[in-house]
């Protein structure tokens, strides 16, 4: 078992993007940010140290940490941000972990620009569940804001209200044709005619929910968010900010020139949006000159839901899988965007929400909060005071979209503000319905689990009911994060078998920001092996 090590500084640097030269917040002056590799079962240190004037966290999305609880990253969640000028090192081992996933920035919206790809590939020795494509590339989209993300965050925060748009789409940092003063500022790919080729594609956008699609080329899904599918062959894919997927793509077209295309998926209500997309060159070898034309991909409209059932309705685990058959903790959560009072979360609001009031996210009616102070050592030292164990396990309400007029917002739109946590024993056999609901408008949310992975045993439109699902036992794929269909639910299952302070969370990062996520603490077990080691004596001070 070997240890790879990195280096990590995260600093400030000089970027010309969009006719635009700033300073942003990189890992070693790079954008998108270095590939960490590693094999399965390796163990992994990263120092990172902290040139930039911001607090930041890093967090190894995807990464199950077992029994590695303090390097886990979300700050005020498992540590306090690595103040300027100070270093920490995450140590942690990929146990059983192999495939593509990411790092990025767990505090304020940093991760905006501070993320990359992880890696992994299977031991020595051990081969794909498919034929060795030819050459990998990993394809990571973003979005790049033209505002300091600092700033931003607090910008819309105070507002109240929605953020802005984008001002780029990338692919690879690139924003591509589409934007100005980015001709030359496009990624191309250049291929070999004949071959095949394992794309690790990556979601790090803050916001958005993409399509991806090649022109005239067909994608076989073989792995999501870190674990094999079964070979699924589609002409286009969704993926949530933080989701991950292995596709093969085979250059069996005319030789030529044709664009990878990615654009917007929303799925709230009464929103319309610009089909803008970003592109880049997915060339034959002799054919990248301007003068051969290229071929667009067609993305689906930017509210077309069938392309993302397509994909979900044939997602299923390779290999044997593990799924609990019998459920102790079963536990049914909402999702929803809803407005509060303008007086009530922060005094100095300006109130852009709709109705005049302040944008408020919630699970299960309970905007979080987050302490400050790590919460994982609270919990760990019995401080008082941070955080109460009494998150709901049901809803009080759930609100029906289906069968509600659009604009009519009911009356009781308050979410409960607090730092709620849900106790868990260890070993549970954990079912979530994941139910979005919302009192404003219902929306397609990537949910993302920290310390576990799960099976997605089954999903649907409108609200869940256990009469009507019929749940997969067999082979259900296998992620850790769901994209929960808008207006929609679906059931997750795992076994809490990895104690710590997990968080729980939309992937996206305002609604982050306005609350949607839940703690949820696995208790130790029996053994040493059962139990949340101690603290690193070098974590950083809040
Ligand atoms: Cu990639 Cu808590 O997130």
């Amino acid at each position: 078992r070997s240890t790879q090590f990195y280096d990590f500084k995260v600093q400030m640097t000089r970027i010309t993007k969009l006719c635009n030269t700033k300073d942003i917040v990189t890992v070693n002056g790079m954008y998108p940010g270095p590939v960490l590799y590693a094999r399965e079962d390796d163990k992994v240190a990263v120092k990172v140290t902290n040139d930039s004037p911001y607090d930041i966290t890093i967090h190894w999305h995807g990464v199950r940490q077992k029994l590695s609880c303090w390097y886990d990253g979300p700050s005020y969640i498992t540590q306090c941000p690595i103040q300027p000028g100070k270093t920490f090192t995450y140590k942690f081992t990929m146990v059983k972990q192999k495939g593509t996933l990411l790092w990025h920035a767990h505090s304020s919206w940093l991760r905006g620009t501070v993320y990359g790809a992880i890696v992994a590939y299977p031991k020595t020795g051990v081969p794909y569940p498919f034929k060795p494509p030819y050459a990998e590339h990993i394809i990571i989209l973003g979005e790049y804001w033209l505002k300091d993300l600092v700033q931003l965050e607090h910008d819309v925060l105070s507002s109240g209200g929605s953020p802005p748009p984008t001002d780029a789409f990338t692919i690879n940092g690139h924003p591509g044709p589409n934007y100005n003063c980015s001709n030359n500022d496009t990624y191309k790919l250049d291929v070999l005619p004949g071959k095949t080729y394992l794309l690790r594609i990556i979601n790090a956008a803050l916001n958005m929910e993409q399509f991806f699609a090649i022109a005239k080329h067909n994608l076989t899904i073989v792995e999501a968010d870190g674990a094999y599918t079964k070979p699924l062959t589609v002409s286009q894919v969704m993926l949530g900010p933080g989701q991950t997927i292995n596709a093969l793509v085979t250059t069996n077209q005319q030789p030529g020139k044709y664009s990878i295309s990615v654009g917007p998926y929303m799925s709230a209500r009464n929103v319309t949006f610009q089909n803008i997309s970003s592109i880049a060159y997915f060339q034959y070898s002799g054919y990248s000159s301007n003068n051969f034309p290229l071929s667009y991909a067609q993305l689906p409209s930017f509210n077309d839901t069938l392309v993302i059932n397509t994909v979900m309705d044939g997602l299923r685990s390779l290999g044997p899988v593990n799924v609990p058959r019998e459920i102790d903790t079963p536990l049914f959560i909402t999702i929803g965007i809803n407005v509060q009072k303008c007086t009530s979360r922060t005094p100095s609001q300006n109130c852009k929400g709709i109705n005049g009031g302040v944008m408020a996210a919630s699970m299960n009616n309970v905007s979080f909060i987050k302490p400050n102070i790590s919460l994982l050592e609270a919990y760990y030292e019995k401080i008082n005071g941070h955080y109460t164990e009494d998150f709901p396990d049901f809803p009080q309400k759930v609100y029906d979209f289906v069968n509600q007029a659009p604009n009519d917002i009911p009356h009781d739109t308050q979410s409960i503000i607090g730092t709620r946590t849900k106790v868990i024993e260890y070993g549970s056999r954990v079912q979530i319905i994941l139910q979005d609901t919302g009192t404003v408008t219902t929306e397609n949310h990537p949910i993302h689990l920290h310390g576990h992975s799960f099976y997605v045993v089954g999903y649907g439109a409108g609200n869940y009911s256990p009469q009507a699902a019929s749940f997969n036992l067999v082979d259900p794929p296998y992620l850790n994060t769901i994209g929960v269909p808008s207006g929609g639910w679906a059931a997750i299952r795992f076994v809490a078998d990895n104690p710590g302070v997990w968080f729980m969370h939309c992937h996206m990062e305002v609604h982050l920001s306005w609350g949607l996520s839940v703690v949820l603490i696995v208790k130790n077990g029996q053994g040493k092996l059962e139990a949340l080691p101690r603290p690193p004596t070098d974590r950083p001070r809040c």
